[in-house]
């Protein structure tokens, strides 16, 4: 029988602590056992990106890491990126853009897309489609996501100018 694992992790800001099984992949982890839901299981097979989250700033598919693998770290999910009150720039972009039809895709997409605007703040349409390479969309055909990663990262540069620096971060990086 599997000993379970004692990890810490650090999810939007907030610390948790918590027994796992060595297996348990930080999706279920964060899905399960966390109840943060936003973040999907699309595939069983590592493509399609719906698992996405930031794991100390950097864009992962959670299905592909263990929990335990993740102790110490620090994770943004999609509830950490905004809410409604106060949409992230990305969220802003995908509203004002129609960057989404079902919505299943769209938490892994976004997050994927502010690791590319945390590495590339202006980024071309070219950039913006090689990024979208890992995740998968089956509905949108993809223009109107590039359209919303356009806006957003305009929008970031705006605010990036009037000095609003935080606001184009997640919850989870010191906004
Ligand atoms: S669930 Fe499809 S890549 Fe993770
Ligand atoms: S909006 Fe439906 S899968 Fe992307």
């Amino acid at each position: 029988m599997n000993k379970s694992c004692k990890v810490t992790l650090t999810v939007n800001e907030v610390e948790r602590t918590a027994e796992v099984e060595p297996r348990m992949l930080l999706v279920h982890f964060l899905r399960e056992t966390l109840n943060l839901t936003g973040t999907h299981i699309g595939c069983d097979t590592s493509q399609c990106g719906a698992c996405t989250v930031l794991v100390n700033g950097e864009a992962v598919k959670s299905c592909t890491m263990l929990a335990v693998q993740a102790d110490g770290a620090s994770i943004t999910t999609v509830e950490g990126l905004g809410d409604v009150e106060h949409l992230h720039p990305i969220q802003q972009g995908f509203w004002e853009k129609h960057g989404l039809q079902c919505g299943f895709c769209t938490p892994g997409v976004m997050m994927a897309m502010v690791s590319l605007l945390q590495e590339h703040p202006a980024p071309t349409e070219e950039e913006v489609r090689e990024a979208l390479e890992g995740v998968i969309c089956r509905c949108t055909g993809y223009q109107f996501i590039v359209d919303a990663v356009l806006h957003a990262a305009a929008e970031m540069a705006k605010l990036q100018e009037s000095g609003n620096v935080s606001d184009t971060m997640p919850v989870g990086e010191g906004r």
